[in-house]
Formats: C-alpha cells, sequence, structure tokens
C-alpha cells in the first residue's frame, strides 16, 4: 500500500490553491439525478469519493464525462436502476446521498445501509424518518434500504438531531414533493446552502438555506444546471494548522475566509497572525511553538468537527495545556494513540482530549484510521523530528487533492512512497 514518507522540521512559505469542497461536490453530484437533462458541476477536488461517487452514478446508468479540469457532466437520461451497492456504499457514507433524489424523481431506491464506521454508529434513522414522513414505503431487510413511493408529499420534519447529510437528503427529496416541506433544526453548514443553491438554479424553490428551518415549495420538474462548487473549508483550515504548528507564512488562494471563523479565531488565539481578503487567507507564524487552546465541536457555525484532529496535533507540540471535547462523534480520538507513540503528552477523558504540549515530537511509523485523523498525523509528521512514515492513506486520498504536492510546493520534505 501506498505511503507517505515526511522528514520534519521546515517551514512552510508560499502559496497555493485550494480545491472544490468534496462535501459540497458529493451531494451535488447526488442532486444531478433529479434533473430532467443533464448537468455541468465545475471545480471538483480530484478524490477518492469523487470516483466512488462517479462509479455509483456509473453502475445506475448515469452518462458521465470528465474534462482535464474535473468538470464532470452528468446526464441521468438513460438511468437503468436505482440502486447502490454495499460494495460502493460501504467504501463512502456519503453514498446514502442519493436516496432521496432517486426515491423522488424515479419513485424507487434500493441502497446499501452504510452498516459501522471507524468514527462512530453514525446511524442513517433520521434519512428514512424523514423520507416516511413524506409519504415513502421503506423496508429495510437484507442489509438494504428498499424506499418506494409514488409521489413524495410535503411534510413538516423536525430533525432530533443536526445532520448535515440527512438535511441534504429530505431538501433533495422535497424539490420534488407535492405541496411544502418544511425542514426544522436543519443542519447549516455552508454545503447545504451551496447545494440549496446548485438546487434553486435548477428550478427548485428552497429557502431558509444556511438558517435552521428550510422551507421547499416541491416543483414539477428540475432542469440540469451548470454549477461551480464552493472552496473547501476544512482542506484550508487543515493547511492553516500546519503552517501555525510549522511556523513561516503562506497564503491560501481561491478560499472563502467567511466559512471558517470558529477556526480562525482559533488559530489567533494559538498565536498566528492572519489576514484574508474575499477570496485568500494569509497566515504567519513567527512564534517558536503556538499556544495551546481550548476547542469544542458543534454543527455549523460552531468548531468544526473535521477540524478536531488538526487542533489536537498542534495541542500536541503547543506551550501549555490544551482541550479539544468532541460533542458530534462519538468515536473520533484514534489519532491521539498515534500521537502519543510520537511522544504526545496526551490523555482521553470521556470525550476531551487533555495535552500538556511537547517541545518536539519524534518521527515515527503511524496508522492513519480516518480521513481526518490521517491529516492530523501529517501534520505532526511536518514538526517531529526525524522521519514519519504515514501508512493507510487511501485514507487521506478520499478527502484531499494532492495533499503532498501542495505540501512539498510549500517547501515540506514530503513524498509519497508506492505499493
Ligand atoms: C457530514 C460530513 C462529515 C462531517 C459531519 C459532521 C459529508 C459528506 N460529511 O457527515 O464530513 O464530519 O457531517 O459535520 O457532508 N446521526 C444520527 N442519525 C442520522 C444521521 C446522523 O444519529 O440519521 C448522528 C450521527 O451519528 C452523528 C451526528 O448525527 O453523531 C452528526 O452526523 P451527520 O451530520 O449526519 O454527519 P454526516 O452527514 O454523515
Amino acid at each position: 500500500m501506498e505511503r507517505l514518507i515526511i522528514q520534519g522540521g521546515r517551514p512552510l512559505e508560499g502559496e497555493i490553491r485550494i480545491s472544490g469542497a468534496k462535501n459540497s461536490a458529493l451531494p451535488i453530484l447526488a442532486a444531478a439525478l433529479l434533473a430532467d437533462g443533464a448537468s455541468r458541476i465545475d471545480r471538483i477536488p480530484h478524490l477518492q469519493d469523487i470516483t466512488t461517487t462517479m462509479e455509483l452514478l456509473g453502475q445506475m446508468g448515469v452518462g458521465l464525462t470528465v474534462d482535464e479540469h474535473m468538470n464532470i457532466e452528468v446526464d441521468p437520461r438513460d438511468i437503468r436502476e436505482c440502486y447502490a451497492p454495499y460494495e460502493l456504499v460501504k467504501t463512502m457514507r456519503a453514498s446514502i446521498l442519493v436516496l432521496g433524489p432517486l426515491l423522488a424523481r424515479y419513485g424507487q431506491a434500493d441502497v446499501s445501509l452504510p452498516g459501522g464506521c471507524a468514527i462512530g454508529i453514525r446511524p442513517v434513522n433520521l434519512h428514512v424518518d424523514g423520507l416516511r414522513q413524506m409519504g415513502a414505503n421503506i423496508e429495510v431487510e437484507n442489509g438494504y434500504i428498499r424506499a418506494r413511493c409514488k409521489r413524495l408529499r410535503g411534510a413538516r420534519l423536525v430533525m432530533d438531531l443536526v445532520s448535515v447529510t440527512g438535511t441534504e437528503n429530505l431538501m433533495m427529496a422535497a424539490t420534488l414533493a407535492k405541496g411544502t416541506t418544511v425542514i426544522e433544526n436543519a443542519a447549516r453548514e455552508p454545503e447545504v446552502v451551496d447545494l440549496a443553491d446548485c438546487l434553486n438554479r435548477m428550478g427548485a424553490r428552497v429557502s431558509g438555506a444556511g438558517t435552521d428551518t428550510l422551507v421547499i415549495e416541491g416543483v414539477e420538474k428540475l432542469n440540469g444546471v451548470q454549477y461551480n462548487v464552493l472552496p473547501d473549508r476544512i482542506e484550508t483550515g487543515t493547511y492553516l494548522v500546519a503552517v501555525a504548528m510549522a511556523g513561516g507564512r503562506v497564503k491560501l488562494k481561491d478560499t472563502r475566509p467567511e466559512l471558517l471563523e470558529a477556526v480562525l479565531l482559533k488559530l489567533e488565539e494559538a498565536g498566528a497572525q492572519v489576514s484574508t481578503g474575499e477570496d485568500w487567507i494569509e497566515l504567519g507564524m513567527s512564534r517558536e511553538r503556538p499556544r495551546a487552546v481550548k476547542v469544542w465541536t458543534a454543527p455549523y457555525p460552531g468548531f468544526p468537527t473535521d477540524m478536531q484532529a488538526q487542533f489536537c496535533a498542534l495541542n500536541a507540540v503547543a506551550s501549555g495545556v490544551g482541550m479539544v471535547t468532541e460533542t458530534v462523534f462519538e468515536n473520533r480520538f484514534m489519532h491521539i494513540l498515534e500521537m502519543q507513540r510520537m511522544g504526545a503528552d496526551v490523555r482521553l477523558e470521556g470525550r476531551t482530549a487533555i495535552s500538556t504540549g511537547v517541545a518536539q515530537l519524534t518521527g515515527a511509523p503511524v496508522m492513519a484510521t480516518d480521513l481526518r485523523a490521517s491529516a492530523s498525523l501529517v501534520l505532526a509528521g511536518l514538526v517531529a523530528s526525524g522521519e514519519t512514515l504515514v501508512h493507510r492513506i487511501y485514507h487521506i486520498d478520499r478527502g484531499y487533492e494532492c495533499i503532498e504536492e501542495k505540501l512539498a510546493q510549500l517547501g515540506a520534505n514530503i513524498r509519497r512512497l508506492p505499493r
């Protein structure tokens, strides 16, 4: 299997471009299933999760054309089957995003249950319950969600928990339902807003995106669209933490600072100098070590759970005692054990990782267990003494476009070793 080899200790300097957001591109590709014509989605990041989504759509008979800039044309007009098999869903939980669109547009969907996940149970009950309330007949049998309906009807849905893909699935389904759907306690993530904007460009009537109440007036049909996905705020945040840890000065271009306010505040608290423009962020770090910070994850606009592991890495080398509390997922601290193997002084108390920063981590062979955990190990490797070998980097490739190329462009000593 491929690995990343990192020689730590170099500051980061220069400029890089941020890719399109994975968590926007995935639901928007699924939304293309709702249209009566072809859509062209631009600024899709080159990631394993996108390849998986294309396989998923392709095996349904959806026409796909990709150009050299990763702009993807999706044409659902010759769809043959409304089916998402276990083999694909087990590698990417976000495959569940085809459930709402397939059911709303074609009246049927057979989607495998995602199954266990390394970062917690992550059930899909909210997706299923909401669709049932919209009139779908749903059985769960042999590990599959088998959903059927004539035409979905609008309903008032109150989500027990804030769920990002749950909100997205129900919002997509509601666009073609008969009547009006109201989703309360909806997720407010920027990617939900991006999806709503895209759906509205397709002819949907979605309002309230970015607040906790969405109102969707169902329409008879949706058109194909040409749409650009928004920049990836988690990729942006990951590189910013890298600079705050390694020192130096870096400008990230093609990004959106207003999507990262909670993260930028914590970076400033850690001692970084942050300046921003409309579509760029520059971070400089002149202190020898960052200051430890306290972080509490929460749904947007709170501090993102997808940035939690990276801040554990920052606290591991910071001066002082830092705390990271995870409230969104129940088991998202697998990176802690690996960081301990690199010399981090960190312990878990319930859902909080408490660390006393050390002056120097030491390089070690480490193993990535999920996407953001893997990124945090790369960050730790950038500042550790000697060599860090990160195994199982297929997790990183699910969510970071060319991570080693972008870091190398900033002066890091990092290389991919072939299998
Ligand atoms: C999305 C993001 C992921 C991010 C997460 C939280 C995508 C493709 N992925 O994942 O990167 O980490 O939001 O910001 O956008 N839950 C239930 N029942 C449900 C659905 C969720 O109990 O039916 C629980 C989950 O177990 C979890 C919490 O709700 O504890 C939030 O999960 P959710 O927002 O649904 O995460 P995802 O949408 O899967």
